[in-house]
């Protein structure tokens, strides 16, 4: 068989690369929105808008694994520190074999600790990537060649859809793991729907696993988005560069500045493109010229960080209760381990 149906209707196309690895992706892909046709929407809006999903082409992939690895962007540090220091204290969430369930392709480090933590209490583990973009057969590759007997399973679509996927699979509980900041890339509307998708598709024995970057000294959010090295700034011009080649556009980088500021009455860090002059950008195949202002902003992607009581009230909307919230040592991150209630 190298097909398979569910029960919402999603045909997929089953590609095994060897006994172990194997990826599932839609035979009929939902005709999407092109890069070109947001782009040129959202740059007509106002304020204009670049959608930060644009962001992870191959070098702004590279570009971010560089931001994880700066001494100001804490993120990545605390989470690591915490998924280090909670193995021995999460097996005791878990009673019987356990899937790893992974919503993005995530950072193969991460993945590591907690499959290790797995493999001190069962002697098989099946892993479960979920990530909308082909990326994840790539990092799968690397993965399978490390644990020689993991059984990876990616899905190459929506979360919900592979959530749905990986529930109908077998009985087995999962482990649903959605680390990183990703949830604070959310509007506060957008977190909560996904948390009550998450919520739905899960099943009772299922444990999540949530990372949220918590609220703190303002500089040590600022300089977390502005570091030294001018990397971060690197990473938000990188998406214009892209605009350019891939949709033939002119945007001079030049002309352009990194801008993070820390909005404290929505409480999300928010990033911006700004125009250092008065300047017209060209897209000549679509015949569409854009009028920037000096000073004008692109928004580029809001980073929300969270008070412990928000984050109560928000799994509790989505009828997710808190077993255990870990924390780093300097109370930067809190790592949430929920079910369903
Ligand atoms: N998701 C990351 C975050 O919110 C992305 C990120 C880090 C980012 N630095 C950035 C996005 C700078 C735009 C610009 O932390």
């Amino acid at each position: 068989m190298n097909s398979k149906t569910l029960q919402n209707q999603i045909t997929y196309q089953k590609t095994m690369i060897n006994a172990n690895l194997k990826y599932f992706k839609p035979s009929t892909a939902k005709k999407q929105k092109t890069f070109l046709d947001e782009i040129t929407l959202s740059l007509n809006n106002k304020p204009k808008s670049i959608s930060p999903k644009f962001f992870y082409d191959e070098t702004g992939s590279k570009l971010f694994d560089e931001i994880c690895s700066l001494p100001e962007y804490y993120l990545y540090d605390s989470e690591i520190e915490i998924l280090s220091n909670i193995k021995t204290d999460i097996k005791s969430y878990i009673d019987s074999e356990i899937h790893l369930v992974e919503l993005g392709s995530g950072s193969s480090i991460k993945t590591r600790i907690l499959l290790d933590t797995l493999y001190s209490l069962q002697t098989s583990v099946e892993y479960f990537p979920i990530d909308i973009s082909d990326i994840l057969t790539h990092s799968t590759q690397e993965l399978s060649s490390i644990y020689k007997d993991l059984k990876i399973t990616g899905i190459i679509d929506t979360y919900e859809n592979g959530l749905n996927f990986i529930e109908h699979y077998d009985d087995k509980p999962n482990l649903v793991s959605f680390l990183g900041s990703s949830f604070g890339n959310f509007n506060p509307n957008e977190g909560i729907d996904f948390l009550r998708t998450i919520s739905a598709m899960m099943k009772e024995s299922d444990l999540f696993l949530i990372g949220f970057d918590l609220k703190k000294d303002e500089s040590v959010l600022h300089n977390a988005y502005n570091d030294s090295k001018g990397v971060t700034a690197k990473f938000n011009l990188n998406v214009l560069k892209r605009i350019n080649t891939e949709l033939n556009a002119d945007f001079d980088l030049s002309k352009f500045a990194h801008h993070a500021v820390y909005n404290e009455l929505q409480g999300r860090i928010e990033m911006y493109l700004k125009s250092l002059c008065t300047q017209t950008v060209k897209i000549p195949d679509v015949n569409m010229s854009i009028n920037v202002l000096k000073d004008e902003l692109i928004h580029t992607e809001n980073s929300y960080k969270f008070s412990i009581s928000q984050i109560e009230s928000k799994l509790e909307k989505a009828s997710i209760g808190i077993n255990k919230i870990w924390y780093d040592s300097r109370n930067y991150f809190a790592l949430v381990l929920g079910q369903k209630i």
